[in-house]
């Protein structure tokens, strides 16, 4: 028998070298090395020629037929919001998760709605079928069109798939799927790579809606390679703050769509509900006016939402102040405190500064700038912002207040949910005339800014 060589893979790039060593020499990760068997390469080739993507020859773009771009929806508006407008033919998704977030919950609602109108096929290799049967009773669903199978070799999926053709399959999970072509465990890099080329080569190729269901590290990432990003079309998270019966689902790679969509869910005993107006849950409520908070309107997507912005500002017995920003860039916050001590004449040398977001929204857009640091100085001053303010815009290095996209349907949305005064950017002024209710004041400046709210 020949001699069984082992390798050291790492399980953030999938590169392998031949000795073990603390950094993957690669992608500079920490003791992500991991050893494992070195297989002989595939021997059913992992490319066929004139097979990949479905598509043969060469052609000019424009006679390649696009009326396949059909979408049909996933019976769950917030899902197919997060898809960029429904499901694409031969798409494929990738759903990661923390454990226990719902991930299986969340496809197989959506499976036993698209069921109705499609053939569809559950294939699951971490649950029995009675448990997922159990479930499905439990969900209420009407379950009577909705193929399922419990299987992990891929090859063995791959024929039931061929035989049963459904349109849309999900695999739950990618981590314990393995194909007979190597020799290495289910999870492992080789293993969840492999796999998931020839799920989705098959994908492809028939045009069927591929949903896998991937596990998340301790980290946060993906488990297993990051090339598994690189593969499918389409790479969704779904998350949520600890405690919260709230979900969020975000994509974080779409080449369907936009990739600031937020899908929300609230998740109860019947299973995931769709929350389709999620404007002011973000918003705790405070009986009194507490200093430190501040209430924005941010733009996630193609709809605007009241989130709540909190600051901490604390003397600190460290010579290096903490600062802490969660659900904000922590280099922004940096920024903007050096700001405010340039231009506001305020500084917070002395001071540890944490700022967080309410519900565990993670905020991208500059919009969180002025909030941000309004909940700072509120914290700082000790002086409340009056809760039916809301505040939004972004800050320049020059200490000038600049404009946000869409900022008059931000106000509407404030002015909707019974918010009575705004300090927004100049040039966001509604075109449109006042808005019924609503107090709009303008700044320029960071001085402007600091003298309306203070
Ligand atoms: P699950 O979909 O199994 O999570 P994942 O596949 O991401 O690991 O979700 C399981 C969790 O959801 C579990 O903690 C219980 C909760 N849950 C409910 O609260 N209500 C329900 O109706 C269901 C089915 C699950
Ligand atoms: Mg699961």
């Amino acid at each position: 028998m020949a001699k069984v060589k082992t390798v050291f893979a790492c399980t953030a790039c999938g590169a392998v070298s031949p000795k073990w060593a603390g950094q993957c020499p690669d992608c500079g990760a920490w003791n992500t090395l991991q050893e494992t068997v070195q297989t002989p390469a595939a021997r059913g080739p992992t490319l066929v020629r004139g097979q990949y993507a479905g598509d043969r020859g060469v052609q000019s773009l424009h006679q390649v037929p696009t009326d396949a771009e059909l979408r049909f929806t996933t019976g769950l508006g917030e899902l197919d919001r997060v898809l960029g407008g429904g499901l694409v033919e031969g798409a494929v998704i990738l759903l990661g998760g923390d454990p226990g977030i719902g991930k299986s919950t969340l496809l197989l609602q959506a499976l036993a709605l698209l069921s109705q109108q499609l053939p569809a096929l559950y294939v699951t290799g971490e649950e029995s079928l009675r448990q997922v049967a159990l479930r499905a009773g439990r969900l209420g669903l009407q379950s009577d069109k909705l193929k399922v199978l419990a299987e992990t070799s891929v090859e063995a999926i791959l024929q039931v798939a061929q035989s049963e053709a459904p349109r849309v399959m999900v695999i739950d999970s990618v981590q314990t799927v393995y194909t007979e072509h190597l020799q290495s465990a289910p999870g492992s890099v080789a293993q969840v790579r492999e796999s998931a080329a020839h799920l989705v080569r098959y994908a492809k190729q028939t045009g069927t809606v591929l949903f896998l269901v991937g596990h998340v590290t301790k980290e946060g990432t993906l488990a297993g390679p990051r090339v598994l990003e690189h593969m499918v079309d389409t790479v969704l998270y779904f998350e949520s703050e600890s405690g919260s019966r709230y979900r969020l689902l975000r994509a974080v790679k779409n080449r369907f769509g936009a990739v600031n969509e937020l899908g929300v869910f609230a998740m109860d005993d019947s299973g995931l509900k769709q929350v389709a107006n999620p404007s002011a849950i973000f918003l705790s409520r405070h009986d009194g006016d507490v200093s430190g908070s501040v209430v924005m309107v941010t733009r996630e997507g193609s709809r605007p939402l009241l989130v709540e912005v909190q600051a901490l500002v604390a003397d600190s017995s460290l010579s290096n102040p903490r600062r802490v920003a969660l659900g904000l860039d922590g280099n922004r916050m940096a920024m903007l405190l050096a700001v405010l001590q340039r231009h506001g004449g305020i500084s917070t040398f002395g001071q540890d500064v944490f700022l967080n977001v309410v519900g565990g929204v993670r905020l991208s857009e500059t919009a969180s700038d002025l909030p941000a640091l309004m909940a700072v100085l509120s914290s700082l001053r000790d002086r409340p912002i009056p809760a039916e303010c809301v505040v939004f815009g972004e800050i320049g290095l020059a200490g000038e207040i600049r404009p946000v996209p869409h900022g008059e349907e931000r106000l509407r949305e404030a002015a909707k949910h019974g918010f009575k005064r705004a300090v927004v950017p100049h040039k966001n002024a509604p075109r449109r005339g006042a808005i019924k209710g609503l107090d709009v004041v303008l700044v320029q400046r960071l001085s402007d800014a600091i003298d309306a709210l203070f």
